[in-house]
């Protein structure tokens, strides 16, 4: 007989590379299957490897109702981000799985990632850079590289969550007047805080000189900015995407940076990524990373931890057996039968 079914051991899956030492952590509670040379999985493997598992470990993995139905002893896929649009989350409670993500961790990590877009695409960084490796700077002129004020302009934010908020605490230093959009306004009290005034998307967008983009990707919030939202840009504005790809329309993006309809753009995501529309790569005026927003050792060990965490606690064991920190539906808990 196998160890884990003679001693009744959870089977988890871990379906991505990750951290040796929280991979350690996992089995001194779970037998671990891992995926330690980071091969991404086909839906296919990934069924078959369900199977028998208890929990998983994901990062991004699009897990549905058919991956489900391929898992019938699943209780937790806990998804190491905070995002969690890869989770048809209709599908985890029709099945009782619980999902959990890695919100607050990250926070700051992925709003200095969002002002060092704006700031790189404000200021035509990555621009400057590629003329000067190309040894094309051979003397001074007074229009060289000349790109737009960070310090005492207007920011933004559409998206006034948690990441949002740290976003728009940043503008103080700035000297800026910040204005923001959300499905629902802030409290007062944070409104105060922040300084943060609350606009309809419109409004913002005429009246901002760096939009920053920091909501979910959902459904509803599919191509919130497209060809008619930058027509309402300044054509000096910037706008930084550090949230997810397909919130902005990429196809729209490229037209408005490519007819200079507004000035710059930063991105840490795509739609399709890892690919991603080439028509970004001709384009000077847009700083591109590869959704490295909450890449710093700590912010990632963080992530993994807290992952680990919520996989552990969900599945009964460790200290907070039965009390995972951060469940995104956590009512699925009271359907599952004890033992
Ligand atoms: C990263 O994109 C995350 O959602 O944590």
């Amino acid at each position: 007989m196998h160890y884990s079914e003679e001693f009744n051991v959870k089977k988890i899956l871990v379906s991505r590379a990750v951290f040796p030492d929280v991979i350690e952590r996992l089995k001194r509670h779970f037998d671990v299957e891992t995926n330690q040379e980071d091969r991404r999985l086909t839906r296919e493997e990934l069924a078959v490897k369900l199977v028998d598992k208890d929990g998983m470990f994901v990062a991004g993995d699009r897990i549905d109702a058919e991956v489900l139905a391929a898992a019938p002893r699943l209780r937790v896929v806990a998804n190491m981000a905070v995002g969690y649009n890869n989770f048809d989350i209709d599908a985890f409670n029709r099945a009782s799985v619980l999902g959990t993500n890695t919100p607050d961790v990250l926070n700051e990590t992925t709003a200095d990632l969002g002002w060092a877009l704006m700031m790189a695409a404000a200021r035509r960084m990555s621009e400057g850079e590629r003329f000067l490796r190309a040894g094309k700077w051979d003397r001074w002129a007074y229009d060289m590289l000349m790109g737009s004020d960070v310090y005492g302009s207007t920011l933004g934010v559409i998206g006034m969550g948690r990441i949002g908020q740290a976003v728009a605490r940043r503008a103080k230093g700035f000297g800026m007047r910040v204005v923001y959009h959300n499905r629902s306004r802030v409290t007062a009290e944070i409104e105060r805080e922040l300084n943060a005034e609350y606009l309809d998307k419109e409004a913002l967008l005429k009246e901002a000189d760096h939009v920053v983009l920091v909501l979910p990707y959902t459904p509803s919030s599919h191509h919130t900015i497209g060809a008619a939202e930058f027509a309402l840009m300044k054509r000096t504005a910037t706008i930084t995407n550090i949230a997810r790809g397909g919130i902005i329309d990429d196809v729209a993006l490229i037209e408005a940076l490519r007819a200079h309809q507004i000035g710059a753009a930063g991105l840490d995501v795509f739609e399709g990524e890892p690919k991603l529309n080439p028509g970004f790569l001709d384009l000077p005026n847009v700083v591109l990373t590869p959704h490295i927003g909450s890449a710093t050792e700590a912010t990632r060990r963080a992530m993994a931890n807290l992952t680990a965490d919520n996989l552990i606690a969900g599945l009964g064991e460790g200290p907070q057996a039965g009390h995972p920190p951060t469940p995104i539906n956590p009512e699925v808990m009271a359907h599952w039968s004890h033992g």
